[in-house]
């Protein structure tokens, strides 16, 4: 396996190899063991310089990116498109090349708009990592995500994931098969029809309209938030419809054949995809997969950083 990563971005798991999937674990491994140590700091990105812009809400992973940045000892500057020039009407090449000119080395971004991280990439020099770009993908969620299966099933080949809700809007979503896949695990979606994508067959993935075979069928759930920010119509009945058909609680589970795992890449809206009594279940590792985020994207940092270093010793 290569010590490191075939891309210098990361903007979509679409575009990583399994090695630089296993790299990634790999390496976060390691910083998962330096976070839980007494001193949960390492200089490894001293000097370097990192703007985090984030165009689009985010609790966990604007939180989960400064702090791996702080762990690695990197110099921090943080952008919020309220209360910015963005509002006077500057172009995001232009913000972006501004904040560049400070010498800042990587950048950061989410973006309410599919594309945005690859437009940037092709548009200023610096290294970008993509947060989650509209609804197209989100990759330190789908590896965290992974990283988490990975943590509690040693492996992830075989392994049957079923991903529940609004798949058409999920950025995670896609990033989830394209990473599973990639890892050899058998991926299902499974949501109304009006929530599933007419291309999702072409991705290799199993579809069902139905949560309990779903549910019977899978080692894991990871369980989707119902995206009302994304959506211009109404795609199902009512929102009790749908918790109703689509919902995830204990009494189902309880009806299972055998326990599965339940995930969720949050914010989640207790009561409607899952029940407060599963979010908050020994069968749950929501808060695994939040804890994990930190260790996953020290290694995308790092490993990104290190290849330009290389990149640079070679120029
Ligand atoms: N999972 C996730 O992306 O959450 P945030 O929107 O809070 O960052």
């Amino acid at each position: 396996m290569s010590n490191e990563l075939s891309v210098n971005h990361l903007l979509g798991i679409k575009y990583l190899n399994r090695d630089d999937l296993e790299l990634i674990f790999k390496t976060a491994d390691q910083f998962k063991e330096v976070i839980n140590r007494p001193i949960r700091k390492v200089p490894s990105l001293r000097d370097i310089t990192i703007a985090n812009l984030f165009f689009e809400n985010s609790t966990r992973t604007k939180l989960s990116f400064e702090l791996a940045e702080k762990r690695l000892s990197a110099d921090v500057i943080n952008f919020s498109a309220a209360g910015s020039s963005v509002t006077k009407g500057e172009t995001l090449v232009d913000t972006v090349n501004n904040i560049l000119s400070m010498k800042v080395d990587m950048v950061v971004m989410r973006h309410a708009k599919p594309g945005a991280a690859i437009f940037l990439s092709q548009n200023v020099n610096s290294i970008i990592v993509n947060a989650g770009d509209g609804a197209h993908e989100h990759p330190t969620q789908a590896l965290l995500d992974a990283y988490s299966i990975r943590e509690k099933y040693q492996d992830i080949e075989g392994k049957k994931v079923v991903i529940v809700g609004d798949i058409l809007h999920s950025r995670v979503a896609l990033s989830n098969i394209f990473c599973l896949r990639k890892l050899g695990a058998e991926v299902m979606v499974c949501g109304p029809t009006t929530l599933i994508p007419k291309y999702i067959h072409s991705l290799g993935i199993k579809v069902s309209h139905n949560l309990m075979e779903a549910l019977e069928w899978c080692d894991i759930a990871n369980m989707l938030r119902v995206q009302h920010e994304r959506q211009e119509l109404q795609y199902f009945p009512s929102v009790r419809e749908y918790v109703q058909q689509y919902g995830v609680t204990m009494r189902l589970l309880n009806r299972l054949s055998k326990p599965i795992t339940i995930m969720h890449p949050g914010p989640i809206n207790r009561g409607v995809e899952i029940s407060s009594e599963v979010a908050d279940s020994d069968q749950s590792i929501i808060l695994n997969q939040v804890e994990n985020g930190v260790a996953i994207r020290m290694a995308v940092l790092y490993l990104l950083a290190s290849k330009k270093e290389m990149n640079f010793a070679q120029t």
